[in-house]
């Protein structure tokens, strides 16, 4: 981790940054819809084939030692896509919970949604509130499923509880700073974001992780969703491990240590 300088200091030796890989990754799962239609089949049979790629990264992920990986799996704008499609993705997500639950706690994997899951009906939200609840303890690896996502309601959901504890006497608007909105955001706790992956071709962060993207890697590649897989996974963390981070230095303050 960086640590802070003032500007007064003016650093004379290298300082150190470690590049111990990414520790925590982000994927926008896209290409679900168009890699169905490639094949002559409807959307969701795109949606249903992608779940495959999800398994795919969470055991990429534990084997490569990543400790937190976000998955967009469901944006605040995807209510607006057409009924039908909206319907087999829930129902998709129910099936998902039920299958897959047991198996990520057995390999330590603790599970969290993020997201405004008040708008999930009320069996769908016991499932998330079971599945989280039988995972908190482990350690392994903190999956995120961030469903009814948005990045903007995140920063939202922040400022409503920091103005909250301002109401209750808890701190002060001084108090109000860049450390404070993070320990109200969904993914507080967790590590700096480092790596965010979008399949599918788009370049563009669609309302995702918008907070935690401030110096996170871009990594946009045209595989679409479902045919993502391990393979894949690790030339994006090899082309992270190749790039630079400055965090603002010039590249002459930073010396890359354990390479
Ligand atoms: C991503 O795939 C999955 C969700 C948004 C739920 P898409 O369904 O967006 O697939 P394309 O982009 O239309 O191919
Ligand atoms: C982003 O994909 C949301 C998820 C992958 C869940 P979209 O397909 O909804 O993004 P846009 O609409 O192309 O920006
Ligand atoms: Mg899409």
């Amino acid at each position: 981790m960086l640590g802070k300088r003032s500007s007064a200091e003016t650093p004379t030796a290298a300082v150190e940054v470690s590049s111990p890989g990414p520790q925590h990754v982000a994927i926008i799962m896209d290409g679900n819809g168009r890699w169905a239609q490639k094949k002559g089949k409807i959307r969701t049979f795109g949606h249903k084939a992608g779940v495959e790629s999800v398994r795919a990264v969470v055991r990429f992920a534990r084997k490569t030692g990543i400790r937190s990986l976000t998955l967009f799996a469901f944006s605040s704008e995807n209510w607006k896509r057409p009924e039908e499609e909206v319907s087999v993705l829930m129902e998709l997500f129910n099936l998902v919970l039920n299958s897959e639950a047991k198996r990520l706690h057995k390999n330590g994997v603790r599970l969290k949604v993020i997201g405004d899951v008040s708008a999930f009906d009320d069996k769908l939200k016991a499932k998330i509130r079971k599945a989280e609840a039988m995972t908190e303890d482990n350690s392994e690896l903190v999956l995120n499923i961030a469903a009814n996502y948005g990045g903007r309601w995140d920063i939202v959901n922040a400022a409503r509880h920091l103005a909250a504890k301002v109401q209750n006497g808890e701190i002060a608007v001084s108090d109000i700073n860049e450390e404070q909105l993070d320990t109200q955001i969904s993914t507080a706790g967790l590590p700096e974001l480092d790596l965010l992956i979008r399949t599918g071709g788009e370049r563009r962060i669609s309302n995702f992780l918008l907070w935690q993207c401030a110096y996170a890697e871009l990594y946009f590649t045209e595989v679409l969703w479902p045919d993502f897989d391990e393979e894949v996974f690790q030339l994006a963390v090899d082309d992270f491990n190749m790039r630079q981070r400055r965090f603002g230095l010039t590249g002459e303050q930073i010396s890359i240590s354990g390479s």
